[in-house]
Formats: C-alpha cells, sequence, structure tokens
C-alpha cells in the first residue's frame, strides 16, 4: 500500500501513549484506523490515516505538514523547540522534567546527561548557569549513579525508578501532559474537519479528568 494523502493525516507515538491517544479519540466520538499488520509504518484510508512514529518525530512530521494533527508529549514538545499550536491537554501521561542528584552530591554542577539537551541548555541560560550538557539515550539515571554527570534531567513519573536508584529529585523544571498538536496551515485549510476535533477532544479530556 502506497502513502496517499488521506483527508486528515494523524502523528501518533509508538508505544505506551498510542493506546491512550486511540481511546482519547474514540471518546470524543472519532475513531482512528486500526492497525491491522505487524511493523506496519502507517494504516489508514483515503478519510484518515495514521503515521506510526517515534515520539521525537512527531513534532517534525506536524510541523512541515506531512501530518495535520499529533499527540505528543509536552516534554517531547519543549525539547523539539518548535512552535506548534497545541490547543489541547489530553490529561493522561502525566510527568514531570526533574533535576535528578545523588542525595549526598552538594558539589556544583559542572555536567548534566540527559534525553533532553536543548531543554537543559535552554533552562540552564534562564537561570545564568554554565555547565556541559551530555546527550544520552536511555537508562540516563545511571549517570549520576555512576559519575558521568554531576546531575541529570529526566522524566519522572511514578519515582519508582528515583527510588531503586537511590537518587532525589532536587527540582521540577517541567510538567508533562499529552497534547494534541495541530499544523497552523492545516488549521487554516482544513478548519471545517479540525476545530470540531479540537473542540470533542477538550471535551472528552475535561469529562475524563473532571
Ligand atoms: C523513563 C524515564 C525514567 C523513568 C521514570 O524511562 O527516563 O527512567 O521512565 O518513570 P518512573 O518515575 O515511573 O520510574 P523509560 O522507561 O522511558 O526508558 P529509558 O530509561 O530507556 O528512557
Amino acid at each position: 500500500m502506497s502513502f496517499e494523502r488521506a483527508g486528515l493525516v494523524i502523528a501518533l507515538p509508538k508505544g505506551r501513549m498510542m493506546d491512550d491517544a486511540y481511546a482519547a479519540f474514540a471518546r470524543a466520538g472519532f475513531e482512528l484506523p486500526a492497525a491491522t499488520g505487524e511493523r506496519e509504518l502507517w494504516h489508514g484510508d483515503g478519510e484518515r490515516a495514521v503515521l506510526e512514529l517515534r515520539g521525537a518525530d512527531v513534532p517534525t512530521y506536524v510541523d512541515l505538514g506531512i501530518a495535520d494533527v499529533g499527540v505528543v508529549g509536552r516534554d517531547v514538545l519543549l525539547e523539539s523547540g518548535r512552535d506548534l499550536y497545541e490547543p489541547v491537554d489530553l490529561g493522561f501521561g502525566a510527568c514531570r522534567l526533574s533535576l535528578i542528584r545523588r542525595p549526598d552530591d552538594d558539589r556544583p554542577i559542572r555536567r548534566i546527561a540527559s534525553k533532553y539537551p536543548s531543554f537543559t541548555q535552554a533552562w540552564l541560560r534562564e537561570r545564568g548557569l554554565v555547565a556541559d550538557v551530555v546527550k544520552l539515550h536511555g537508562n540516563v539515571e545511571l549517570a549520576a549513579l555512576v559519575g558521568l554527570a554531576d546531575a541529570v534531567v529526566d522524566v519522572v513519573q511514578t519515582g519508582r525508578t528515583l527510588k531503586a536508584a537511590g537518587l532525589v529529585e532536587v527540582e521540577v523544571l517541567a510538567r508533562s501532559s499529552a497534547r494534541l498538536i495541530v499544523n497552523k496551515s492545516a488549521l487554516k485549510l482544513k478548519r471545517a474537519l479540525l476545530w470540531p476535533l479540537i473542540e470533542r477532544l477538550r471535551e472528552a479530556a475535561r469529562t475524563t479528568s473532571g
């Protein structure tokens, strides 16, 4: 099957957030086309197509107009630095981006490891602080444990990983949850399709959280 531009193209992150995104759209009365096979890159028809992406790629596909809308964590959006219209807080995937250290370590922070290097640099600049930022791709807490870095900036959800590692959350730098993001041109060109979707997702998120 080749990728034909469907009426509405939706970019979703693979993994945990995908099921919640499907459920949120269904609650809003907007059924997304179901995945049909293994290792599919996208699925759907001429009306609606779903692109299955790594979370960090969702803002790129929406900003460059390949997808009209997407679902992504605010943490990922902050790291992307892209200026996207973000009209709905979908409520799920709540977590925080925090500065994390070893409890016995109070030396000045010279090096920070993170999966969020741009966000971390921006935070340092805002505070007037200077430190090296090292990009890592996973298991970031280990960097603080073994001394690769004096601190890490990472996602805290339940706090279980920190507890198990004996690390402490020194400061919450940002709060995150899943957001609907929308391409700004699509919002104008497909307003009859997109505004009702935004309104219904907003209403469904309000009902679920309230
Ligand atoms: C994330 C994050 C933390 C952990 C936080 O990692 O980087 O390590 O979850 O969750 P918790 O507070 O509920 O313990 P993820 O599972 O995405 O894998 P990764 O470490 O390989 O990035």
